[in-house]
């Protein structure tokens, strides 16, 4: 594996280009090639313990994207005209606790780990799950899980940035309504997941309307 090389200037370049994408150009669509790339780079974030508690699906299908529209109020210009549309999905607790068939299975079957090292990994993981981190509620737990899907999303937005591709990310949905209909509608199982946002990926329609504007960053940084 070589060591990274890309400039300063290209990767603040992508984030100055990233904008929250209001309409795209229905008209040009994302290769298979870069959006499998952007996936990659979910598949390849960082998750507590590595234990990756999350699914990414692409509804690329007309009949599905119209169905969410009444659920999603932050969604229907994106869904009309986006290349791809990602529902992140975040594994819930019968899937996350520490003790589950997922846990085990992530251990054995894709760490690969020997049994002593199972054993280690599941007492340090009961212990962060019930003392260190308190999740003792099942909302706790998929909140928790929750915030790891997301960095999957910045990164899958930074990786479309850095290729030229745009993006909006939305949590405008009614999340019981659209649970309700994913489990009806999309084949989840919402007692195992649940949905922390959607993702739209596509080109821009036109230049962003308003110039981003952030807080200054000496006012967000503090050192000691
Ligand atoms: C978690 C999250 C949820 C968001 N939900 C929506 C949404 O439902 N609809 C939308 O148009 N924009 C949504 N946005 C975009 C934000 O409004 C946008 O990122 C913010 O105003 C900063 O603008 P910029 O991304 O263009 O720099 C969301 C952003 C984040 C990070």
């Amino acid at each position: 594996m070589n060591t990274p090389n890309v400039s300063k200037e290209a990767i603040l370049n992508a984030f100055q280009y990233r904008h929250a994408t209001k309409e795209f150009d229905a008209t040009k669509l994302v290769s298979n090639e870069d959006i499998n790339f952007i996936l990659q780079t979910a598949n390849l974030s960082p998750s507590s313990f590595g234990f990756e508690p999350w699914h990414f699906m692409v509804v690329q299908d007309k009949e599905l994207r119209e169905l969410l529209k009444p659920v999603a109020w932050g969604a229907p210009l994106k869904l009309d005209t986006a290349s791809h549309f990602v529902l992140g999905l975040t594994m819930k607790a019968p899937m996350t606790k520490w003790d589950s068939d997922y846990i085990m299975s992530m251990m054995k079957d894709v760490k690969q780990f020997p049994e002593d090292v199972i054993e280690m990994y599941s007492t340090f993981y009961r212990e962060f799950q019930e003392r260190d981190f308190n999740l003792d509620t099942d909302k706790k737990l998929f909140d928790w899980a929750s915030k790891q899907t997301y960095i999957a999303l910045g990164n899958m937005m930074t990786a479309a940035a850095l290729i030229g591709i745009d993006s909006c990310p939305i949590e405008g949905f009614h999340q019981e309504k659209a649970e309700a209909l994913l489990q009806d509608k999309f084949g989840i199982d919402t007692h195992k997941y649940g949905l922390s946002y959607m993702a739209a990926f596509g080109y821009r329609k036109e230049a962003p309307a308003h110039a981003k504007t952030r807080r200054d960053f000496k006012d967000i940084i503090t050192w000691k």
